[in-house]
């Protein structure tokens, strides 16, 4: 019998309930051992408790360093700081794992199969923002500081050759914008090529790219491209371009990776524009579970997810709205089960 594993659950926000339940279905077909400390955070956590990360949110992923989550609600402009890049910064998760893998053949790119290792703790990304007035008005001048460190781009980087290794790939690409952001986006390349010298020459190749060229070349010709490694806004955007590759948000799951914990979530939001509706797509959540089996070793059951999930898609057809089927989340999951069952 396999031991059971404890392990932090956040339904989260708009959709997150809807297919953090799909989920926990799927998991529980395959009989996996996780033990779930249902916690809150985000806006559920200010409607609850107050507070967009209580107190006990934040134990229980002290304890079980394991987490799924749902997506969280972040107001634009004012409001509250974001949970998600509170949660990295508290469990020092360094590392975004964004696989982009084509599941359903025939679209308008076939056989995608990249990674994309987003530092998730510096950069522009850190918030660290404030507006200087003028006059009468207080928002005359807005600005925004970013960080990157030697150290922080050393850790991430380390894991990106090192992950890419451990699972077969040839090439790590560095996307930057040295050319303008000199300093900011020049230590995280000169680190990345300084590191690539001293521990990975002759064991994978490297290259780099400007993050507008990558952009474009990612759309024009994906398949040139294996592991992207790069800062954290540009990781931002390009796993969302990638997610565009494969059949957009829906299919793109994320682990958060860090010297603490290990947080899996989907690459989207809260998506409040369906919420409540139940016509999500719970596959990049469903996929981000299969990278939390893979994290606990138990690499089985990840496989028979994804070919259950692959199979539901491909062989019986059954896809939600996004994908162009006409499956709600409940139909979608049921027909993903009964797959599961039988596999
Ligand atoms: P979003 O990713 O929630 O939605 C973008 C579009 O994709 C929407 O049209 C939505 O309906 C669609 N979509 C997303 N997931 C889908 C799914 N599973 N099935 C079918 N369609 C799906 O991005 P948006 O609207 O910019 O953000 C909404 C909220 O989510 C914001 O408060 C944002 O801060 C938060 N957010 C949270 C994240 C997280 O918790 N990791 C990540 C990204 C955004």
């Amino acid at each position: 019998m396999t031991a059971r594993i404890p392990a932090t659950l956040i339904p989260g926000d708009g959709i997150g309930p809807e297919i953090v339940d799909a989920t926990l279905a799927v998991l529980d077909a395959l009989d996996s051992p996780f033990d779930w400390e249902r916690q809150i955070a985000g806006l559920g956590g200010i409607q609850a408790a107050g507070d967009p990360l209580p107190q006990a949110t934040l134990d229980s992923i002290r304890r079980t360093r394991l987490a799924l989550k749902g997506p969280l609600e972040t107001p634009s402009g004012g409001g509250y700081r974001s949970s998600n890049v509170r949660l990295r910064e508290e469990f020092k998760l360094y590392a975004n794992l964004r696989p982009t893998r084509t599941v359903i053949p025939g679209g308008r790119y076939d056989n995608i199969d990249l990674v994309i290792v987003r530092e998730n703790l510096e950069g522009l990304y850190i918030g660290h923002e404030h507006y200087i007035p003028i006059d009468d008005d207080p928002h005359a001048v807005a600005m925004a500081t970013g960080v990157n460190t030697r150290q922080g781009s050393r850790r991430l980087l380390e894991f990106a050759f090192e992950h890419a290794i451990a699972t077969g790939r040839k090439k790590v690409t560095i996307v930057h914008k040295a050319n303008i952001m000199k300093a900011l986006t020049g230590i995280f390349l000169e680190t990345g090529q300084q590191l690539w010298e001293e521990k990975y020459k002759g064991r994978i190749a490297l290259d780099s790219v400007i993050i507008d060229a990558c952009a474009m070349k990612l759309v024009l010709n994906p398949w040139q491209f294996d592991v992207l490694v790069t800062t954290n806004l540009f990781g931002d955007i390009l796993s969302d371009l990638a997610a565009g590759l494969v059949g957009g948000l829906g299919m793109a799951p994320g682990a958060n990776i860090g010297a603490d914990a290990a947080i899996f979530e989907a690459v989207h939001g809260s998506a409040p524009d369906i919420a409540g509706k139940g016509i999500a797509n719970p596959t990049a959540l469903m996929l981000a579970a299969a990278m939390m089996l893979d994290h606990v070793k138990l690499q089985d059951k990840a496989t028979r997810l994804r070919q259950a999930i692959a199979d539901t898609l491909n062989v019986d057809k059954v896809r939600t709205g996004d994908l162009g089927g006409s499956a709600n989340c409940a139909q979608f999951t049921k027909a993903l089960v009964s797959r599961i069952s039988d596999s």
